[in-house]
């Protein structure tokens, strides 16, 4: 059987040094096949000390998942949800759009290697340092019945974390998180359908829990993390997941029923650019003016010379003074 560098990961997770001996035993591997392991971890940007006498150690600890745990919690607290942890995947989005994926699937990677954004950008992530996973939900409703779905899916994500003790967690329109003016995490919601229903919707969630210096100087936008955050002491991975998923299961639930109406003054209250002047760039040109907040569908409200407008899409930014 292939030998992941996960295993390898696993073992160095308990912060010990190990020998290249005992490494190769523990994975039936050679002192070729464990120096091989060893430069896929660095490759992940996961630095590794080796000390003569003594072998390898993870040079800071890592926070993998426990798969075990977070199972157990969901399936008391959020049966309709069954997960699936993997080590690593291209895209947990891409992933879950196979044919037949029940309600509720979740795919969760430790690391993502072609993590997709809004528009087509790129969502980067090192392995452990962040959150990015993806849900599978069907609605009875089509395309009209799901406006402001996503705005729903970051106010849950925001309760989440706010439950768990975090604060200064803000929302960008029409889903991004951020804190201290910084992206935190970003939201991909991918849906297929009838016009009139039912449609098939992929939530996918990337957070930044603790960015890796080197992953931060290759996102061209001002990013940060939950560790830089106020609040609480950020808690281990696997918690976050759990609360995370939990919440989202509570508000897609609600959502089927209700739509996104009970969940805007959530939204608005935790809006970053309510009352800025801000642009937003559409596909024949650019409105200006200021953010007034969101309608009921989820629609941005701006004031600008044109009178109050409401917009559906556009690149929202905040305009220079
Ligand atoms: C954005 O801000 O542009 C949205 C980013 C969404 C990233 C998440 S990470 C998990 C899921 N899988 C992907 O490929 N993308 C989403």
């Amino acid at each position: 059987m292939a030998v992941s560098r996960f295993s390898l990961i696993r073992i160095l997770a308990d912060g010990s040094f190990h020998s290249c001996e005992r490494l190769g035993r523990a994975l039936g591997l050679s002192r070729a096949g464990v120096e091989h392991q060893l430069h896929g971890i660095e490759a992940l940007g996961l630095r590794i000390s080796k000390v003569r006498g003594r072998g390898y150690r993870l040079a800071e600890p890592v926070d993998l998942l426990d798969r075990d745990a977070l199972a157990a919690r969901l399936r008391k607290s959020s049966p309709v949800l069954s997960v699936e942890v993997r080590d690593e995947c291209a895209s947990t989005s891409t992933a879950l759009a196979a044919e037949g994926t029940a309600h509720g699937t979740v795919l969760v990677c430790e690391h993502q290697s072609a993590g997709r954004g809004r528009r087509g950008n790129t969502w980067f992530s090192a392995p452990a340092r962040g959150l990015t996973f993806s849900l599978l939900w069907r609605f009875s409703q089509g395309a009209a019945g799901l406006a402001g779905l996503s705005l729903a899916v970051a106010v849950g994500a925001v309760r989440a974390l706010e439950r768990l003790g975090m604060e200064g967690v803000q929302l960008k329109w029409p889903n991004d998180l951020y804190c201290g003016g910084r992206k935190l995490g970003g939201i991909l919601i991918e849906s297929s359908g009838d016009a009139l229903g039912p449609s098939t919707v992929i939530v996918g969630l990337g957070l930044n829990v603790r960015l890796d210096p080197a992953l931060r100087g290759r996102i061209d936008r001002p990013v940060t993390d939950l560790a830089s955050c106020g609040g609480a002491a950020v808690p281990p991975r696997t918690v976050l997941l759990g609360a995370l998923l939990e919440s989202l299961a509570e508000v897609l639930t609600r959502f089927a029923r209700e739509g996104f109406a009970p969940f805007r003054d959530d939204w608005q209250r935790r809006h970053a650019w309510q009352g800025r002047r801000v642009r937003l760039a559409l596909a024949g040109r650019v409105a200006e003016g200021e953010a007034l907040g969101v309608a009921e569908d989820g629609a941005l409200v701006l004031s600008s010379s044109r009178g109050v407008e409401r917009f559906h899409s556009g690149e929202l930014s905040l305009r220079r003074a």
